[in-house]
């Protein structure tokens, strides 16, 4: 057996899943290179209203990402609540960055399932702002999460996979 499929095997003993939120495809690109490479399950966080491109636009104080972005409690519904959290002990939880956050769905999503026990591996996109803010808040607000210090993966698909085997690898050492 190979290196990496041991340790894909290992990461599946560990019941892995790659959770994600993505509109424009950059973090959902980096989500399935992490899911193939740790053999994961891939479940992508939708929003019950789809965003559109006039939703998405930041530089309008009014629009729907700048008025959630604005207001901490916002919580914009899920499409669904079927990621079935309880059968994983590992989560990557993907996003893109928002306002140097994570967008408010995450908070959604974060508060719609029982984490108890669950090491959650953030990582997300963006178009030069760090991971470090969101994360920080993360832990803040969901300070009963095992949450590991996560990553910015701008660099594309090879960066992804290349992380994912390290973080699996790290975890069957
Ligand atoms: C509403 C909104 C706010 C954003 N805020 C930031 C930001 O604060 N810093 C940054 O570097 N990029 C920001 N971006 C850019 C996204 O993080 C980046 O394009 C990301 O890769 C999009 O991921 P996706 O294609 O998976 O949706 C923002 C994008 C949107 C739509």
């Amino acid at each position: 057996m190979c290196a990496l499929s041991f340790m894909a095997t290992q990461a599946q003993e560990k019941k892995v899943l790659v959770a994600y939120f993505s509109c424009t495809g950059n973090t959902e690109r980096i989500a399935k290179a992490i899911a193939e490479t740790v053999e994961a399950d891939l479940y992508r966080i939708l929003p019950q209203k789809i965003y559109t491109s006039s939703d998405l636009d930041w530089r309008n104080a009014r629009s729907r990402s700048s008025i959630e972005m604005n207001d901490s409690a916002a919580r914009p519904s899920l499409a669904d609540k079927k990621a079935k959290i309880e059968n994983y002990e590992v989560i990557f939880l993907g996003y893109p960055i928002w306002w140097d956050m994570c967008p408010r769905i995450i908070n959604t999503f974060l508060e719609a399932y029982d984490w108890t026990g669950k090491i959650v591996i953030p990582f997300a996109t963006s178009g030069s702002s760090s991971i470090t803010n969101s994360v920080k808040q993360l832990k803040l607000h969901y300070s009963n999460l095992k949450w590991d210090t996560g990553k910015l993966l701008n660099k594309g698909t090879e960066e992804a996979v290349k992380w994912s085997e390290e973080i699996i690898n790290s975890m069957i050492k």
